[in-house]
């Protein structure tokens, strides 16, 4: 693994990248490029989400599916599924046992070629994006290498132009969703999983070829309940250093429901995002679900 590089521009926080932003400091220009040519092994799992979609907790369940799989010595379920786009020095992201486990929230456009040749496999979570900007809202304010913002209003707009880190939601689940049926592809909703976990869970297991018996697939689930994930600082991200995280403002599991944003954004804001959701993804077949 390279040294970070750190990109040049004005923007404390990200830097632009063939029409994404990235964080600063975690990657570089140089090293997105190289992330194109990234040699897919059929036994890699891709976990990909726009930021604020239920990574964490989607990662949290991988990781117990494949608990099993290897003998390494990994801390935290970040470095047992690190993120393809971040580098973080010591951790080598190519040379490790298979299975290799990723997480990503790289656009479809800038995703390894191997697996849109249908190597390897990806599971897609989506999330209704005024849930995830509510809650991307929330964690600007305990993330420390993310702007914060003081409002909703501050935000809005960015978030429905797509300035923001990793780009638009519109963009990047339009970019996985239109292209699924050329990769080897589950697509999954944060929303059927807090529906229903037990189900999410089983067919995860099914995707990635997993055998798993009654009892595993119930302690799997147990695990990943938002109220056991909360108490468990690793799921939690606990160990994240206080020059990243004001652990005093949030943590990274915060209420976990379907539908805050009925609780957060005003008439005026929800009618200025149906107007551009409509726009956005007109004729686009995805069926998002607002309530629950
Ligand atoms: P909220 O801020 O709405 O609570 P990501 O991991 O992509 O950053 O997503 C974080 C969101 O997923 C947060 O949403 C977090 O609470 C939610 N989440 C994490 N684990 C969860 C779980 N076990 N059940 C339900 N939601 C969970």
């Amino acid at each position: 693994m390279t040294d970070v590089i750190e990109a040049e521009t004005d923007d404390p926080y990200m830097f632009p990248y063939k029409g994404c932003n990235f964080p600063k400091n975690a990657t570089s220009p140089e090293y997105l490029d190289t992330l194109e040519d990234f040699e897919i092994r059929d036994s890699d799992v891709f976990l990909v989400t726009y930021p604020k979609s239920g990574t964490v907790w989607t990662q949290q369940i991988l990781t117990l599916m494949f608990a099993n799989d290897y003998s390494g010595d990994y801390q935290s379920n970040f470095e047992r599924m690190p993120w393809i786009e971040i580098q973080v020095p010591d951790l080598d992201v190519v040379n490790r046992p298979s299975p290799r486990l990723f997480a990503s929230h790289l656009p479809y456009y800038l995703a390894p070629r191997g697996l849109k040749e249908k190597k390897g496999k990806v599971i897609y979570v989506l999330r209704n994006p005024k849930d995830t900007m509510v809650s991307y809202f929330h964690f600007s304010r305990m993330m420390l290498k993310l702007e914060t913002m003081n409002n909703i209003d501050d935000l809005l707009e960015k978030y429905l132009s797509g300035d923001m880190i990793y780009g638009s939601w519109f963009e990047h689940v339009k970019g996985w969703f239109t292209h699924k049926d050329q990769l080897n592809c589950l697509f999954l909703s944060y929303e059927e999983m807090v529906k229903d976990l037990h189900s999410a869970v089983v067919k995860i297991s099914k995707f990635i070829g997993k055998d798993l018996d009654d009892a595993t697939i119930d302690m799997i689930v147990e695990k990943s309940t938002f109220k056991n994930m909360k108490n468990d600082p690793k799921a939690n991200y606990e160990f994240l250093p206080d020059d990243v995280t004001d652990k005093k403002q949030g943590h990274f599991l915060r209420k976990g429901k379907v539908g805050d944003w009925k609780n957060t954004l005003t008439v005026a804001q929800n009618e200025r995002f149906n107007e551009v959701f409509q726009t956005k993804m007109e004729n686009v077949p995805l069926e998002i679900i607002w309530e629950l």
